[in-house]
């Protein structure tokens, strides 16, 4: 608990480090204006009587610009000096996907901060400008897909804490140096015009890092001349003389080589089998708490009551059926349809869903075949008016990013409410419900617009009043239709209900100033969405006590390590297999760590979230479209 300002301010430091260097915003404004003149006159409407801190692809801390990124934004030209170099603090600058060319000019040597720089999809050309090597903070360097020539100089490992380097698609030629970086996790040089041997410290790469090149060595299968360390011992037998082998070194050979493949065989089997076991186990443990288990009574909705552990035959006296009175009455929300009544609903069939803070929910089929969720309420003994008042102001709600309130039911024994049915389940279950075989990967694109729809959702409930909001966000509260659009539940049911303390906290998505679950502030939501995003990202529920021994909560384990400087490693493998969208990865990964800050006034408003996600899904089609 005691270190979290600590490394709160280890992450805010490596986000935003201050930098002693002269300069100031106005002079950033009159760098970024002479570079939109140069190579954007007719696509950067930047305004020159606001500050440069709001135009469009720059933020800035600290009154001085730390990033411009203009992804596919139709630039084109060469970039004189006396422009970028001037931003003395910048640390990301993306310009990918435009039509600059030219060399880079020389003064970005200046930009000493500069930790990102992203210029793949562009006509550069001319050699890998050797000031490069001198931005000693560089952390991901993309060139891809220019037209650099010449070749790698081998003083590129300056760069000592490169994470990143990607060459691919340029015209680099000659052989490849001995490249060493520690940090290294993304590496492509394919289709240059490079040859010779693959360096040794590079081949542990895959062959796809070396595509379209005659090089050899690693990956890409013996050099000339090379040994393989298995067919040495055979090789080194005395020979008739000469260079020839003689009919029984190579009968050795041969004999040799099948033994080993055989060995090698076997052993292959046996760690087969061996991984398959561990995987299943594994599989099980993994399971979250939070995973709504789909249980399979089925019966009818009255049938299935709560005392699931007897048979379904009815008790009449203690049978809800019995308890609720036919002259009571379903009330409907809305405008909706209403083609069902009571009767119909508690002779629907039901299965349940699951078992979620509030009761359980239901599936109820209709008679008519309509697919309803019931949620039957648990606990609920807000008086009667309050509930009323309260149910229908959510009934009133009404935004596509809302699971619609259809209908409920009150009485004193018995509070229903009907949902619309959603087919595809939770992103909870999604997420972390079956990782093995035959699962759909969620890619980023989903999994952004997921993150957007739910943010519109929230912040549609926070512009309803100054004090409204959701009180109980988490991913098995996000619904999601065939189409996988994304839509919120069980929005105002924590006001209504009140969550026991020791539940949520489990659920690791409560902000730490909430201490009276019904009175959850908008800034509280925003922290929520934020373990959400997290979430979305690491594919790590925020309840797995997994994260170290001591139970870190998500957040936490987030920062400790992004602040270890290269993120890749807090990232769901399952999103790493998406490329070209690294950079907006990191700004929504920034962005769920801005929305849990510790103190609500640092949190930003639910409506700056959306318009952020917003920029970043954007861009992240920009890169797709390409
Ligand atoms: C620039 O910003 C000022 C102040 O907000 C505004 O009055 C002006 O119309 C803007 N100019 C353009 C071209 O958008
Ligand atoms: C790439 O650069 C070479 C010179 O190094 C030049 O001959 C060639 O035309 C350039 N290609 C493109 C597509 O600009
Ligand atoms: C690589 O290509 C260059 C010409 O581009 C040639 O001079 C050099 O000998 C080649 N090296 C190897 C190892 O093939
Ligand atoms: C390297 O780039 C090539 C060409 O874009 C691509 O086909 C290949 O999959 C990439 N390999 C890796 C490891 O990223």
């Amino acid at each position: 608990m005691d270190d979290a300002p600590l490394r709160l301010l280890l992450l805010f430091l490596f986000l935003f480090t201050l930098s002693p260097a002269a300069g100031d915003l106005a002079g950033d404004g009159a760098a970024l204006m002479s570079f939109g003149a140069a190579v954007g006159r007719y696509v950067l409407h930047w305004n020159n009587s606001i500050s440069p801190c709001l135009w469009s692809g720059v933020t800035c801390a600290d009154n001085r610009v730390v990033t411009l990124r203009l992804p596919g934004s139709g630039l084109i030209g060469e970039i004189p000096a006396g422009t970028l170099g001037n931003l003395s603090n910048l640390q990301t600058l993306s310009l990918r996907f435009n039509a600059l060319s030219g060399p880079l000019p020389s003064d970005l040597a200046s930009c000493k901060q500069l930790r990102n720089l992203y210029l793949q999809e562009n006509r550069f050309s001319g050699e890998i400008p050797v000031f490069l090597f001198s931005l000693s903070s560089l952390v991901r360097l993309n060139l891809a897909n220019n037209n650099f020539s010449g070749v790698i100089p081998p003083a590129i490992n300056n760069l000592t804490r490169l994470g990143t380097l990607y060459l691919e698609n340029n015209n680099l030629s000659g052989e490849i140096p001995a490249l060493d970086f520690p940090n290294l996790v993304q590496f492509n040089v394919s289709f240059n015009r490079l040859n010779g041997s693959v360096p040794l410290k590079l081949r542990s790469w895959p062959a796809n890092s070396f595509m379209g090149m005659s090089l050899c060595g690693g990956p890409l299968g013996l050099c000339p001349g090379e040994i393989s360390p298995a067919a040495a011992p055979t090789r080194t037998l005395p020979s008739g003389g000469g260079s020839k082998l003689s009919g029984g070194a190579i009968a050795g050979i041969v004999i040799g080589t099948i033994a080993l493949f055989l060995i090698l065989l076997v052993i292959l089997l046996l760690l087969c089998r061996r991984k398959g076991k561990d995987g299943a186990a594994k599989s099980v443990e993994a399971k979250p708490p939070e995973v709504e288990v789909a249980l399979t009574d089925v019966g009818t909705l009255d049938s299935v009551g709560t005392n699931r552990g007897a048979p379904a035959t009815k008790v009449a006296a203690s049978s809800p059926a019995a308890s609720i009175g036919s002259k009571k009455q379903l009330v409907f929300c809305g405008n909706g349809p209403r083609v069902y009544d009571l009767e119909d609903l508690l002779r629907a069939s039901a299965e349940v869903l699951g078992k979620g803070t509030f009761g359980t929910t239901y599936k109820a089929v209709l008679e008519s075949g309509a697919m309803v969720a019931v949620k039957r309420l648990r606990d609920a003994n807000t008086p009667e008016k309050e509930f009323r008042e309260k149910i229908e102001a959510i009934g009133a709600m009404n935004h596509p990013n809302l699971v619609p309130l259809q209908a409920y039911y009150h009485s004193k024994d018995e509070k229903l409410l009907v949902y619309d049915y959603m087919p595809m389940g939770s992103l909870s279950s999604l997420l972390h419900g079956n990782r093995g075989s035959g699962r759909t990967p969620l890619n980023w694109e989903i999994r952004t617009s997921i993150a957007l729809a739910a943010a519109h959702g929230i912040d549609y409930i926070h512009s309803t009043s100054r004090s409204a909001s959701h009180g109980n966000i988490k991913s098995s509260n996000i619904l999601l239709t065939t189409s996988s659009e994304a839509r919120i539940s069980d929005h105002g049911l924590a006001h209504l209900v009140g969550l026991s303390t020791t539940t949520n906290r489990v659920g690791g998505y409560r902000a730490p100033e909430v201490t009276d679950t019904r009175r959850v502030s908008q800034k509280a939501d925003v922290y929520s969405f934020g373990v959400l995003l997290l979430e979305l990202l690491t594919g790590k529920a925020p309840s797995q006590a997994l994260l170290n021994d001591e139970g870190v909560d998500l957040p936490r384990w987030v920062q400790s390590v992004v602040h270890e400087e290269w993120t890749s490693e807090v990232f769901d493998m399952e999103l790493l297999r998406y490329q070209g969208v690294e950079e907006e990865m990191v700004e929504l990964l920034q962005l769920g760590v801005n929305c849990t800050a510790q103190h609500p006034d640092h949190r930003p408003t639910m409506s700056t979230v959306v318009a952020k996600i917003e920029e970043i899904h954007r861009s992240s089609i920009e890169v797709s479209k390409e």
